[in-house]
């Protein structure tokens, strides 16, 4: 995937493409100087070997990694989870809560995609890089996993992440509360791939 996308006064040339697993360090050196979930290298090393093609870098045209994505698969019978209901629309009756609940238990599970992290430098940030690797999970977990549906967990207060996510068609579906270390809360979000 080739993508010129003009930033500022300069234009950044880059493209997204599958990490080496030598490249494990750089992506974790990324993570580390953006992201306070930080991950153990054999934890990355499980995602390369597992979903090698999810597993994504942004190169410059000097050979400069900027951004990374990565995600794993999962298999889930939760109808949040699958992009098949949302529990921030309106309130519903206790009986459908019920009947949904009994509905989930005996739903068969489906495969879903769930996006781990994904980051960029913040000197190469707006300049639709973000854009280029969400672009290329969500092509990769149809294309090559045949998910259901794309999944992830968002700080409530990370508005660019929403934003972004948003632009991609992620719907916010469900609050957990408390999730991050710090108390923070988390939003789930989700984009349903087929119909
Ligand atoms: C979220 C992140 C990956 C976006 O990367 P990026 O390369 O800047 O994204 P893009 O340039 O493709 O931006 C795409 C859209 O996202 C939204 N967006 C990105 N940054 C934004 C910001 N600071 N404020 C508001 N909206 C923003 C905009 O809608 C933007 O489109 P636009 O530039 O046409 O307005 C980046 O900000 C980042 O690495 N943040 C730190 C790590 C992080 O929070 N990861 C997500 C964890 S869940």
């Amino acid at each position: 995937m080739k993508a010129g996308v003009e930033g500022g006064s300069k234009e950044l040339r880059f493209t997204v493409r599958k990490a080496r697993p030598e490249e494990i360090y750089i992506v974790m050196d990324i993570n580390q100087r953006t992201l306070p979930e930080n991950y153990w290298y054999g934890f990355y090393k499980f995602l390369l070997d597992n979903w090698g093609e999810a597993f994504l870098v942004a190169e410059t045209s000097e050979g400069d990694i900027i951004g990374y994505a990565m995600s794993r698969v999962e298999r889930t019978r939760d109808p949040v989870l699958l992009g098949l209901k949302s529990e921030l629309e309106n309130d519903k009756s206790v009986l459908s809560k019920v009947i949904d609940a009994i509905r989930s238990q005996l739903a068969e599970e489906r495969p879903v995609g769930h996006l781990v992290s994904i980051a960029v430098l913040p000197e190469y940030r707006r300049k639709g890089v973000g854009s280029a690797l969400l672009a290329k999970t969500i092509e990769v977990m149809d294309r090559v996993y045949n998910v259901d549906a794309i999944y992830l967990e968002v700080r409530v207060s990370n508005a660019p992440a929403i934003r972004l996510y948003e632009k991609f068609g992620f719907k916010k579906v469900r609050v957990w509360r408390g999730y991050y270390r710090d108390g923070e809360d988390a939003y789930i979000m989700v984009k349903r791939l087929v119909d």
